[in-house]
């Protein structure tokens, strides 16, 4: 088959069947390219809408992105996850602000050049928003490709990009390469799925090997299951009347700049941090314990509540001290779980 052919039957696909009306879809920015893709790294499109709405409604143009405070980028990207992908942007308004004059570069090299942005991302903005003719290869795109020609390689493996790169360079066409790019996206993320892809529909399956010979398990490779490490982390949450004692996080790279409670490796030193504090532990209250999900690790997360009448001087407010006021609250960055806990304490007060 002809380079011509694939894309034709891709972009013939994408007319009748494709994504147009998506929010990110109505105005088509470099900005609202750009946001809406960060925001789709590793995030479903589902998921993503809510967020995408809110961020742009505070955030509208790189201005006001990079005249506002991170603790405000931080707080609408709350819940989201994966927080390095919001300091990304907003290191990112500084650098436009700063070398560009405020206006997203629609250079393929100085776009590159953003953190939190690769060669795909950097093709999907210019591509999508301006129909610059840059390729693409997302883990959607990947998986088709690999179906489609059959390669025997895993989605990870450098070896197997190389190779991937090169054929997607080589069926993205010249003209529309906007709504192919688009289209490919909209195949991998509805038909041509992980698990089970429904080649019946597909616009592909006339010579797709993975279709041909009915081994569609066979790509792309499985990657050996990793078995996560895990991670335990004993919370104390202490509650002044409609307050909530956090610490913003400015060492570990995990959930950096956001803030959590005080956090603990064990439930010994949990406790001996609050007695050096003065705190009378005989009042304390074990929340029910759950686990969280990162990308490398799962953390058990065990929380004590712990009531106070009065705050001891230690835990005055500080550069790295907030009380955080239930009944209206601050706006700051707060890691999912943590998130969850203030949740069902706000419950408690209402
Ligand atoms: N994943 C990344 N970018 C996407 C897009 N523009 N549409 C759908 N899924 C995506
Ligand atoms: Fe994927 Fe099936 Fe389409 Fe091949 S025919 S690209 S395996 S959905």
């Amino acid at each position: 088959m002809t380079k011509y052919i694939f894309s034709q039957l891709v972009l013939n696909w994408y007319h009748k069947n494709g994504r147009k009306d998506l929010p990110w879809q109505k105005n088509k920015t470099l900005y609202i390219v750009w946001i809406s893709e960060i925001m789709l790294q590793q995030t479903t499109v589902k998921s993503v809408i809510p967020y995408f709405k809110k961020f742009i409604l505070n955030f509208p143009n790189i201005k006001s992105l990079s005249d506002s405070k991170l603790d405000d980028v931080l707080y609408i990207w709350s819940g989201l996850g994966y927080y390095k992908r919001a300091q990304n942007i907003y290191k990112s308004a500084q650098i436009i602000t700063e070398k560009y004059e405020g206006i997203f570069p629609n250079q393929f090299l100085d776009v590159i050049k953003l953190p939190g942005i690769g060669r795909s991302t950097a093709g999907a903005i210019l591509s999508l928003s301006l129909n610059f003719h840059y390729p693409i290869l997302d883990g959607n795109v990947k998986r088709i490709l690999i179906r489609y020609y059959g390669i025997i390689g895993f989605l990870k493996d450098k070896k197997t990009e190389k190779i991937l790169w090169n054929i997607t360079e080589s069926v993205t066409p010249i003209h529309n390469t906007g709504k192919f790019n688009q289209g490919m996206m909209d195949i991998g993320s509805s038909i041509c799925t992980f698990k089970k892809p429904k080649c019946i529909i597909c616009p592909l399956n006339k010579e797709c090997i993975a279709k041909i010979t009915q081994k569609w398990e066979k790509y792309p490779l499985k990657n050996i299951k990793k078995i996560y490490p895990e991670k335990i982390a004993w919370f104390i949450i202490v509650k002044y009347k409609n307050s909530i004692l956090l610490k913003k996080n400015t060492e570990q790279e995990i959930w950096k700049n956001l803030f959590y409670f005080p956090k603990f490796n064990n439930k010994k030193i949990a406790l001996n941090w609050l007695k050096e504090k003065e705190i009378n532990i005989n009042t304390y209250k074990n929340m029910v314990s759950f686990f969280h999900k990162f990308s490398h690790f799962i953390l058990h997360i065990h929380p004590i509540l712990i009531t106070i009448p009065y705050i001891p001087k230690f835990l005055k407010t500080n550069k790295k001290n907030i009380w955080y006021n239930l009944k209206n609250p601050q706006h700051i960055g707060l890691p999912q779980p943590i998130e969850k806990i203030l949740e069902s304490l706000k419950k408690d007060i209402f």
